[in-house]
């Protein structure tokens, strides 16, 4: 690599970490990666001490058998992971749970590791690695798959299903399939390379670029070039059929229908993809150009009670309904371009993505978002629903109503409050200033005064930090 290459290299991981506030970080044990990246909900989620720039997964997976009663699936994987050191390092931490590690090897030299509790799997290579240069380190692990649950008794991870797998990571959900570091803030790109039985299909995230099939086994290799946060990677397997066409001038969509789905879901599901084209248009005129390489749905006949917005490949339960489409597509821009820095921060993505799905829907001749908003505003003042913290929900309680749809109204308010002229200016200057980034609402509150020149310190703490019900927008 020449100079002036790496320089830029090293220039623009700086300018990274300085955005996502690394350097901030409290001094550890020198040289020793700290087990946790500071989220107060989830404290051993991510590390600390260096910053992953690519994930190349290669995983082979073995649905469970026929008829069996058990659904627990195999996984044999390696993993290599691209990462630069922010300090010396002598030792680091991935995050690995319920499968074992079998050897880890540093910029190709064998390194000690080992598992502890359930979730750090702990690295001490042979030399210690030098700070801002790349380092490479493969991890070859396994295990058997099962149907792993968040803290709210939800499914989420690597969810083996009968013929395959609903991958779905939200919020830290990640090391079910793969060892990583875990956090918002730091996204990388990546590769997946993943070999299951002949007939099954792979939807991963970004571009196919190949499929082949060996003595009875197809290895479907996808690449996603896009910075993507841990949470929003998929690899779902399932018997799907595949479409791919071209929508909005030139992106590439690449959908996979459930081949099980019940005759109506799957009419259902048809129609709203037929959509995708024209909700892409809509957003892109609210919110800016499309930000990633191409998009595609897909949906599942088994499932795990939601949708999740995985980047460029959104992941749906037996059904893709309109209104959740248009949430999951809105998520592209509110939540995966511009995405969290700390989960309390999730009604950045859940408050957009909801009221992009209002407008889509008042749009298409339904429900206005003045209605919706009105819906919300008549539950009653005593109504536990105004209680959840909109900014600061708990980790129990991230997935909350009020995060959707008090956090959806709160943008309402505001586009009243604003007007429409700088309301829209403030959705495409939020991802124009911040795409690629991990933000906080301290960062969304002052840019909305910036754009409208008005002080909304009143109105945020209203409608965002007090557990009761607004007054009056
Ligand atoms: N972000 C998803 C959505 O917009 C919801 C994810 C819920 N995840 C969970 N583990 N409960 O619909
Ligand atoms: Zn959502």
């Amino acid at each position: 690599m020449s100079v002036r290459h790496r320089r830029t290299i090293v220039g623009a991981v700086l300018a990274a970490l300085l955005a996502s506030g690394a350097s901030a970080a409290p001094a550890a044990t020198p040289g020793v990666g700290a087990p946790g990246a500071g989220d107060p909900y989830f404290p051993l989620a991510g590390n600390r001490g260096y910053d992953v720039q690519h994930y190349d997964l290669t995983l082979d997976y073995t649905p469970p058998r026929a008829g069996a009663d058990r659904l627990t699936g195999r996984l044999d994987a390696v993993a290599k992971i691209r990462m630069v050191p922010t300090r010396r390092l002598t030792r680091f931490n991935l995050d690995l749970r319920g499968l074992r590690a079998r050897s880890v090897r540093v910029d190709g030299r064998p390194a000690r590791f080992r598992q502890v509790g359930d979730h750090e799997l702990v690295i001490t290579p042979i030399a210690s690695m030098r700070p801002w240069k790349w380092h490479t380190v493969v991890v070859r692990y396994g295990g058997a798959t099962g149907r792993p649950k968040d803290v709210e008794g939800a499914l989420y991870g690597w969810v083996t299903t009968r013929d395959g797998a609903i991958v779905v990571n939200e919020p830290d959900g990640a090391p079910t399939w793969f060892p990583v570091n875990d956090t918002p803030k730091d996204k990388a790109t990546y590769r997946f390379e993943v070999t299951v039985p002949q007939g099954l299909s792979v939807a991963a995230n970004g571009l196919l670029k190949s499929r082949r099939t060996h003595h009875g086994r197809t290895t479907w290799v996808w690449d996603a070039p896009d910075q993507m946060a841990s949470y929003l990677a998929t690899a779902t397997i399932g018997d799907f059929r595949m479409r791919r066409s071209t929508v909005a001038g030139d992106l590439p969509v690449i959908d996979f229908l459930d081949r099980d789905l019940p005759a109506e879901d799957r009419s259902r599901s048809r129609a709203t993809l037929a959509l995708t084209g024209e909700m892409v248009t809509f957003f892109e005129e609210r919110f800016g150009p499309y930000p990633f390489v191409a998009y595609g749905s897909t949906v599942d006949d088994d499932s795990v009670g939601y949708a999740l917005e995985t980047q460029t490949r959104s992941v749906f339960s037996k059904v893709a309904s309109e209104s959740t489409a248009a949430h999951e597509l809105a998520h592209q821009w509110m939540g995966n371009r511009v995405g969290p820095r700390r989960w309390s921060d999730i009604w950045l993505n859940e408050g957009w993505a909801e009221y992009s799905s209002w407008l889509w829907t008042e749009s298409r001749g339904g429900t206005t978002s003045q209605e919706a908003f009105d819906e919300v505003l008549a539950i009653p003042a005593d109504d536990d629903f105004w209680t959840t913290v909109v900014s600061d929900p708990g980790r129990d309680d991230l997935f909350a109503d009020a995060v959707y749809e008090r956090g959806a109204a709160t943008l309402h308010a505001l586009r009243h409050r604003l007007g429409d002229a700088q309301f829209f200016q403030l959705a495409k200057s939020w991802i124009g200033a911040y795409g690629g980034q991990a933000v906080t609402t301290e960062q969304f509150r002052r840019l909305a005064e910036a754009v409208s020149g008005q002080d909304l310190d009143a109105f945020f703490d209203t409608w965002l930090d007090a557990p009761v019900k607004p007054a009056s927008r």
